[in-house]
């Protein structure tokens, strides 16, 4: 019998291609997880139509029907408690939580970040990667906890900063790895190979080690 697929929300604000790299692993027989449903805090956003041409379930928690904070988040893990996911995905999820929603759902959140933390946390993380002069820059995925940003690192992708970059070269660079890196980490933590020991992840990895990555 095969082993029973862990059930994922992907959380989204806007375009989706995150989002749409995990459906499209989903689709894989063989993928520990499967796509339950994809909940955006904003109604335009790119990301539900993706999400409803693959027929995923979509949900909209508006922040902006909201009074304040709380109350978006009480909306927000209503709408996950209906979902009742294993997992979280935040996929370019653009909202700050408060304490104690993250403390609800903590050690079942995941999150991409267009950067190598603990490098580059918040926002322009391209363009500050290009005036610091970094000759790497990538991308993490790493557990949600109420500090921003600062979660325990799953798995990480490294691409160069080439002399030519400017933001959106060096962004497509970042997020062609991004596609990449979050489903091979959502895949390690669903089959429980990534898994969280003392504050940090160890990875039973059966891969070989690769070689550095020297730029230039
Ligand atoms: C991605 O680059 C993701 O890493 C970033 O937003 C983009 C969303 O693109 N997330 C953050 O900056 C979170 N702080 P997408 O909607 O096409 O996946």
């Amino acid at each position: 019998m095969p082993a029973p697929r862990s059930r994922v929300a992907v959380l989204v604000s806007g375009r989706g291609s995150n989002m749409a790299a995990l459906i499209d692993a989903a689709a894989q027989p063989d993928f520990p997880a499967e796509i339950a449903a994809v909940i955006s805090n904003r109604p335009n956003a790119g990301a539900l139509a993706i999400a409803e041409r693959a027929g995923v379930p979509t949900a909209v928690v508006d922040h902006k029907a909201f009074a304040s904070r709380e109350e978006f988040d009480a909306a927000l893990d209503a709408e996950l408690r209906r979902v009742a996911p294993d997992i979280v995905c935040f996929a370019g999820f653009l909202r700050l939580l408060t304490p104690g929603f993250i403390e609800k759902w903590e050690g079942r959140m995941l999150n991409i970040h267009p950067a190598l933390l603990p490098s580059f946390k918040g926002l322009d993380t391209h363009a500050r990667a290009l005036k610091t002069g970094v000759k790497l820059h990538g991308c993490t995925v790493h557990l949600v906890t109420a500090e921003m940003d600062a979660g325990p690192i799953i798995a990480q992708a490294a691409v160069p900063v080439l002399d030519g970059d400017d933001e959106d070269a060096l962004a497509a660079r970042v997020l062609a790895a991004e596609h990449r890196l979050y489903p091979r980490a959502l895949a390690a933590w669903a089959r429980g190979e990534a898994r969280l020991v003392d504050g940090r992840v160890t990875t039973a990895s059966a891969a070989d080690e690769p070689p550095a990555l020297i730029w230039p």
